[in-house]
């Protein structure tokens, strides 16, 4: 298997040393680094915006993979953009043209990608993959983190790398919640190469450790 790419979610982090658990899984051998946004509106769960993205920026030079969990996107991309964001994830069903909306996120400078919910058919994609950069196969329902992880996503993200690959297009597929060390590889096989972990990472002792047995996890495939 090629290589991989490691994206913590930094909402497992201690917010109240933000710059310094950045700079520890960076040290620790991240990627990217995930930024879970949420509105209270389309999720429960209220996080970060444009700002505290904007902070973040300054902290790291990590690739910022922004999953934007709310209720009007459109509204929001171009100052997500400008705080830093390299990569956009948009859910299809906030977005009142998907296409549209994918399309500015490319015009303003950055990639875009579609995050599929558990529930969510592939058909949203479909139609879309000339205008995306990546799927983010979401494998719990989108809100918070250290929730358990669904295998019932697993042939999804199969079929999402089959219709990304019978197309030959250079599409990531990225995977997203309740990954860790010991289910890693199951997600790898079914074909996601851009892995997002929050708790998986955050909430062990030695962060390098484990980006490492994720990493080794990929090798053995
Ligand atoms: C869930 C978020 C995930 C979450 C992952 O709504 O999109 O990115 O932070 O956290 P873990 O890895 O703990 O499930
Ligand atoms: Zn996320």
């Amino acid at each position: 298997m090629g290589s991989i790419k490691i994206a913590p979610s930094i909402l497992s982090a201690d917010f109240s040393r933000l710059a310094d658990e950045i700079q520890a899984v960076q040290r620790a051998g991240a990627d990217w680094l995930h930024l879970d946004v949420m509105d209270g509106h389309y999720v429960p769960n209220i996080t970060i915006g444009p700002i505290v993205v904007e902070w973040i920026r300054k902290a790291t030079d990590l690739p910022l993979d922004v999953h934007l969990m709310i209720s009007d996107p459109d509204k929001y991309v171009p100052e997500f953009i400008k705080a830093g964001a390299n990569w956009i994830s948009v859910h299809p069903e906030t977005c009142k043209d998907l296409k549209t909306s994918l399309r500015r996120i490319r015009e303003l400078g950055a990639r875009a990608s579609i995050a599929v919910n558990p529930d969510v058919d592939l058909d949203r994609v479909e139609g879309n993959l000339d205008d995306i950069d990546m799927i983010l196969m979401m494998t719990v329902f989108p809100g918070f983190g250290g929730q358990a992880f669904i295998e019932e996503v697993l042939p999804k993200i199969a079929r999402a790398r089959d219709l990304v690959r019978k197309k030959g297009l250079p599409i990531l597929i990225e995977a997203d919640g309740g990954i860790k060390t010991d289910n890693i590889s199951h997600v790898l096989r079914a074909g996601a190469e851009v892995i997002v972990s929050g708790s998986g990472i955050f909430k062990t002792p030695n962060y390098a450790e484990t980006i490492g047995k994720m990493r080794k996890a990929a090798e053995g495939l």
